[in-house]
């Protein structure tokens, strides 16, 4: 039986979660607008443009039309900050202003990973430890000499691996951990005989995943010449740079509070921004930004603030980001820094004040396309400027935003004398939007297990269906939602009443549970039931049970010989057939 909470009683949980409103709540992470009873605001978990989420006050749940996803309180701001139910639920109480303690040592992490989270946290004492040494004096100097106190090093857990390259591996194979686990962390590296450490002689920056386990490395060299300036940590199965951004779990708390997160590109600048106390800031660590990662941005802030490099390769990162998050329906802002120099650089040469400003003062992402797309370009040349306006086209047609296509137009008609009609003509009329995908997969169901469904749907929120399904002591033959049914009678037992927001947490440790919770609410029946109709699904459901004991029965008795038995399972066919 799934308690979700040890330490709590089911009562408290349930209190908490009434204590505040969830469009509130929800209303802090996505703009929402009332329609009719429920409210409406673009759905966080998939690429939506356009709202597809609902949120209900009565019902105090959110369902997204579109994805699917579903859930109450407690599961949208696990799932929208990736954090435990623990988590979710001292947010809430805090929230609410009721007091709870409880013991959230441990992150929400898998399981199965927690050797290798294990691994990396001793690997980290032994870096952190180094750079204290006196072998680590070289080290620290060049971190001095960047401008990087022991208060930063220490925030941002920067380490050491010494020259020695087999120090760790020794550690770690000590300590008993196995070689496969170790070979897994890409901390350690195996050749013909024996296993060596991948960093050595490099200044350690810990990697961390979304919720604060550190899952890799950056090495930076800082006293040879080597050809590679940073050194990560290979792809492995709790490291996937293409699914962070480095800083994450600790810029989200104030990047909402702001309503404003700043993005980089290097982790270097990560560290000298938030040692001048902005700490709503992450990187992408120099690649190409990948779908996941405009989702976590989305995730952040309201305002989404590109800050890349000065350089030519960050003007491109910048535009190839602005449009992966349009792909999601965000407009982002962006700043250019002169002089080529990246946030930290700009930081050291010109200081803090002027990089506020800077912060302050962003560019809109048509304005940074026009003056990014004339580089290189002959403007006096009428075959460049055409050139020109079409690559701006093509941007124009690429926004979702009619207002800032006709303020983009207007500029490039004044600017090169073209009539604004000519421009007009090459812009496409947006697509009618598709219908919400109603009932999206309109996978054929079969009439019984349709009346299992609606069953369900109204079982979920009235305690008069639950009632008359216990009365007729069905059974529903498929097993999800036969163990649903018995779960909604626990609670019910348990509670003495039904509501469904806390029917999702009693059942939010079971994914199978949970999952059919929200296909059955993604039915989107009407409110209002009869009695005459929950009985109608019970007699279908009966008569589908009936059906099936009757082909069985029939199947026995022809491979039966024994006469009286024979006789005895005949009999039992002509009670069902009149049963029926
Ligand atoms: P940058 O070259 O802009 O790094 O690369 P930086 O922040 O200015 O670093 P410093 O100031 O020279 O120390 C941006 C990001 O690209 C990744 C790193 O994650 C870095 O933060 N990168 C860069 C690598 O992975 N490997 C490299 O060799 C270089
Ligand atoms: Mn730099």
């Amino acid at each position: 039986m799934p308690t979700t909470n040890s330490e709590l009683s089911q009562e408290l949980i349930n209190h908490i979660r009434t204590s505040v409103d969830i469009v509130e709540i929800i209303s802090d992470y996505i703009p929402l607008t009332k329609k009719g009873k429920n409210y409406f605001g673009v759905c966080p978990f998939h690429s939506d443009h356009s709202p597809s989420m609902s949120v209900s006050q009565e019902r105090q749940i959110y369902k997204c039309f579109s994805c699917g996803a579903a859930g109450n309180v407690f599961k949208f701001l696990i799932d929208y900050e990736n954090i435990s139910f623990k988590e979710a639920l001292k947010k809430i109480a805090d929230k609410a202003g009721i007091a709870i303690s409880l013991n959230i040592s441990t992150p929400k992490g898998n399981k199965d990973y927690q050797k290798l989270y294990e691994i990396f946290q001793t690997s980290q004492l032994f870096y952190q430890n180094n750079i204290n040494t006196k072998e680590g004096k070289k080290a620290k100097n060049y971190l001095q000499s960047r401008n990087i106190n022991s208060s930063i090093i220490s925030e941002f857990e920067i380490g050491l691996a010494l020259k020695n390259n087999t120090m760790l591996s020794k550690i770690l194979q000590k300590k008993g951990y196995q070689e496969s686990d170790l070979i897994k962390t890409g901390l350690v590296n195996k050749n013909s005989l024996t296993i060596n450490d991948v960093y050595y002689n490099r200044i350690m920056f810990p990697l961390w995943d979304l919720t604060g386990h550190i899952v890799g490395y950056s090495g930076r060299v800082y006293d040879t010449s080597d050809t590679s300036k940073y050194i990560n940590t290979k792809e492995t199965e709790i490291f996937k740079k293409g699914e962070l951004l480095y800083h994450y779990h600790k810029a989200k708390d104030e990047a909402r509070k702001q309503g404003k997160i700043v993005i980089v590109e290097g982790f270097m600048d990560v560290i000298r921004c938030s040692s001048i106390g902005i700490k709503n800031v992450v990187a992408t660590m120099g690649t190409a930004i990948t779908p996941k990662q405009a989702l976590l941005m989305k995730r952040l802030g309201k305002e989404i603030l590109l800050c890349f490099d000065g350089d030519e390769a960050g003007a491109k990162a910048t535009m190839s980001c602005i449009d992966e998050l349009s792909k999601i329906g965000i407009t982002p802002k962006v700043i250019r820094l002169e002089e080529n120099l990246d946030p930290d650089e700009y930081i050291q040469k010109y200081g803090e004040a002027k990089f506020r400003l800077k912060l302050d003062s962003p560019i809109n992402i048509m304005d940074f396309k026009l003056s990014y797309l004339k580089r290189g370009k002959n403007l006096k040349d009428n075959i460049e400027v055409s050139k020109y306006l079409n690559n701006m086209i093509e941007e124009i047609n690429k926004i979702d935003d009619p207002i800032l296509q006709e303020l983009t137009l207007n500029k490039l008609s004044e600017e090169y004398h073209i009539d604004i009609q000519i421009l007009k003509d090459q812009i496409k009329k947006p697509e009618k939007k598709t219908e919400m995908k109603k009932e999206k997969s309109k996978e054929k169901s079969t009439k019984y297990i349709k009346a299992e469904r609606n069953l369900l749907y109204y079982m979920l929120e009235h305690e008069k269906v639950l009632q008359i399904y216990k009365k007729n002591v069905v059974f529903l033959p498929t097993e999800r939602y036969r163990k649903l049914a018995r779960e909604i009678d626990y609670f019910y037992k348990k509670n003495e009443f039904i509501k469904l927001a806390d029917i999702m947490t009693f059942v939010s440790e079971n994914e199978t549970l949970t999952n059919t919770i929200n296909e059955i609410l993604s039915l989107n029946l009407k409110e209002e039931y009869t009695k005459e109709e929950i009985e109608d699904y019970i007699n279908t459901i009966r008569e589908f049970n009936l059906k099936t004991e009757e082909d069985r029965l029939k199947k026995q008795i022809q491979e039966e010989i024994n006469p009286i038995k024979k006789a005895k399972l005949a009999q039992r066919i002509v009670e069902i057939k009149n049963m029926r």
